[in-house]
């Protein structure tokens, strides 16, 4: 079958970039061990905030000894809207857990690796680790409405 030079070109270059697309997977997931989230449990959302640990959002010490951070979302903002990890905590790792009370929230922490959807019905969980001090801002990075480009809050490492 006579196939035309410029047909050729593009065969060989569609299969290149699925080969390099599968590639990064395959390296993300080997290397940087990338892993599917997984729901960690679930809430109805009329009983967020009288069911712990969401009646009581923010950072605490749990009674294992580790420390947990507490978000609720809704539209269009972050409960606790500003939290201070103190220097102690640098260096610890922290469990970061999340639900929405209205509509399919997006969780990024700028300069961490926390990425996370933050779902109605749905508990979120996702461990990060604060290295250095400064200033991490938490945005929203799913569409929720018409403010969702203000849904946002402060995280300062001391
Ligand atoms: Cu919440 Cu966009």
């Amino acid at each position: 079958m006579e196939v035309d030079r410029y047909e050729r070109i593009w065969l060989v270059g569609s299969a290149v970039f699925i080969l390099t697309a599968l590639g990064a997977i395959i390296a993300s997931v080997v290397f940087h061990t990338a892993e599917l989230p997984e729901p960690a449990g679930r809430i109805e959302p009329e009983e967020v905030t009288s069911t712990a640990p969401f009646d009581k959002p923010g950072l605490h010490q749990r009674e294992d000894g580790s420390w947990e951070l507490v978000y609720i979302a809704q539209a269009w903002a972050w409960t606790p809207q500003q939290v201070i990890i103190p220097a102690e905590l640098r260096g610890e790792e922290i469990r970061i857990t999340s639900t929405s009370l209205d509509v399919i929230h997006g969780m990024k922490i700028t300069d961490t690796n926390v990425n996370v959807m933050v779902i109605p019905g749905q508990i979120s969980e996702v461990d990060v680790t604060f290295d250095d001090e400064g200033t991490h801002t938490l945005v929203c990075h799913e569409y929720c409405g018409i403010q969702h480009h203000v849904m946002g809050a402060e995280i300062v490492v001391e």
